[in-house]
């Protein structure tokens, strides 16, 4: 339904909510799909039919037939990585150039971005991020610094531009003292060849082109990356992405107004995880963190990294839900604790001096979580197809959330498959 306005889906804990399942389940409702932010960093999976895709620079709209998706100016695309995901869906019969408009002001992860991001965090040590190697930091770093390569650049003067930037990270790399290049030729090589295959996309000045599209009756639904608590201005910094993975971020990362802003629908799981270094106040080191990742399945779909886990922190949502906006709750992953005889949820804060908060505070290193605890509801939800048939402990778990968060949940997702989705009336 079209409003004029535009809706935004994103995370609210660490990243890995379940973003990308339920922009394929709400595409369907929409006409276009826009990414604002991220890049390969990203890791999004969808199921159905049988089948798993993990997108990573590509929009989570692209499987709901030919609805057009739109990577915006806020994304960094590496041009090998983006022609390896793309031809990967190519082989499953999934043709993207017609259907994909890329942002000619997204900017560019070059091969020696991914080695500075390497670099930088060699030279943190101890007290690295922890980051995907993607290069992510040092391109966004390129931009902000008036220094970055865009996808518009490919078709202007292209091999002199690269061959500057190229020269600068060498020099930078030099001062960091490193010297591990293996293979670099050969990415580089491949990564001219996705140069190239770039070129064969619609690309597009898509500022203009959303807001013609929402001007002439379309909707349109906004797609994060990452989450709110990985944001480089509101996140646990410095454990955190750079760019704003906030809602915020969708309006510099698409071209819209604030004002043209509709529903902001916030992620979560039924509980937390988190992937790389950086505080994580409920994360649990006992056999049920050792529970909810097996029966979650909790390992990064970028890096296969062991995700931490711990309980849902309702202190640390009730903060993204106020940074961005959040109109409607979506929750996650509630078959994961299917099995639990208690569930608990972090209330409030205990700081070092005793005193009790439920306002996020600036260190949340030594916050010791206060929890509520919940009776299992002990019922192997996985095949419901409807909201009566939830159990009476799930009804009030669900409900307690709802009224400390003060936001309505319309969506729990009770598997990973397009079909174990249960819209609340
Ligand atoms: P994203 O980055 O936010 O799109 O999330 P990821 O794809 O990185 O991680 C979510 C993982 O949980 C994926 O493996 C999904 O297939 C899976 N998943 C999504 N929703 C559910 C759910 O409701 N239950 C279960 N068990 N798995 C889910
Ligand atoms: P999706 O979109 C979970 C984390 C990394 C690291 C930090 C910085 O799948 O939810 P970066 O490579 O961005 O410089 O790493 O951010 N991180 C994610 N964690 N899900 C993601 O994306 C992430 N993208 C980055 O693990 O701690
Ligand atoms: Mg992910």
């Amino acid at each position: 339904m079209n409003t004029g306005k535009v809706d935004v889906l994103l995370g609210l804990q660490w990243g890995d909510e379940g973003k990308g399942k339920v922009v394929d389940v709400l595409t369907p409702h929409y006409d276009v799909v826009a990414r604002f932010q991220g890049g390969p960093n990203a890791g999004h999976t969808l199921e159905f039919q049988g089948h798993k895709y993990v997108l990573r620079s590509i929009p989570s709209g692209i499987f709901q037939g030919g609805k057009t998706n739109s990577i915006g100016n806020g994304v960094v695309l590496a041009p090998d990585l983006f022609m390896e995901e793309a031809k990967e869906l190519e082989k499953s019969g999934h043709d993207l150039k017609s259907i994909l408009h890329i942002s000619k002001k997204a900017h560019l992860i070059m091969p020696t971005h991914r080695i500075l991001d390497r670099a930088y965090e060699a030279a943190k040590g101890k007290d690295k991020v922890g980051t995907t190697g993607k290069g992510i930091g040092p391109t966004y770093t390129d931009k902000v610094s008036r220094n970055g390569l865009r996808v518009g650049d490919i078709t202007n003067g292209f091999s002199d531009k690269y061959a500057a930037h190229k020269a600068r990270h060498m020099q930078m790399l030099k001062a960091l003292g490193w010297s591990d290049f293996e293979g670099f030729e050969e990415v580089e090589q491949k990564w001219m060849q996705g140069v190239e295959y770039l070129r064969q996309f619609q690309l597009v000045d898509s500022e203009h082109e959303l807001n013609n599209l929402l001007r002439s009756g379309k909707s349109i639904l906004c797609e994060g990356a990452q989450g709110t608590m990985l944001d480089v201005d509101f996140g646990s910094y410095p454990f955190v992405t750079s760019s704003n993975t906030i809602c915020a971020g969708a309006c510099t990362g698409l071209g819209v107004g604030p004002n043209k802003i509709g529903n902001v629908f916030g992620i979560m799981k039924a509980y937390c995880t988190r992937v790389g270094a950086g505080p994580f106040p409920t994360e649990l080191f006992d056999e049920t963190g050792a529970a909810i990742r097996n029966i979650g399945h909790e390992y990064g779909a970028v890096t296969g990294r062991e995700r931490r886990c711990g309980w849902i922190d309702l202190v640390q949502l009730r903060y993204s839900i106020m940074i961005d906006g959040v109109t409607k709750l979506i929750m996650m992953k509630s078959d994961v604790l299917d099995s639990f005889e208690t569930i608990k949820a972090c209330v409030a804060y205990k700081l070092k001096d005793g005193s009790l908060t439920t306002e996020l505070p600036y260190e949340i290193d030594d916050v010791e979580p206060v929890y509520k605890e919940f009776p299992g509801w002990k019922t192997d939800m996985t095949k419901f197809t409807h909201q009566e048939q939830f159990p009476e402990a799930f009804n009030n778990y669900v409900k307690f959330l709802e009224d400390y968060l003060e936001t309505p949940i319309c969506i729990i997702s009770i598997g990973p498959d397009r079909e174990q989705t249960i819209v609340i009336k």
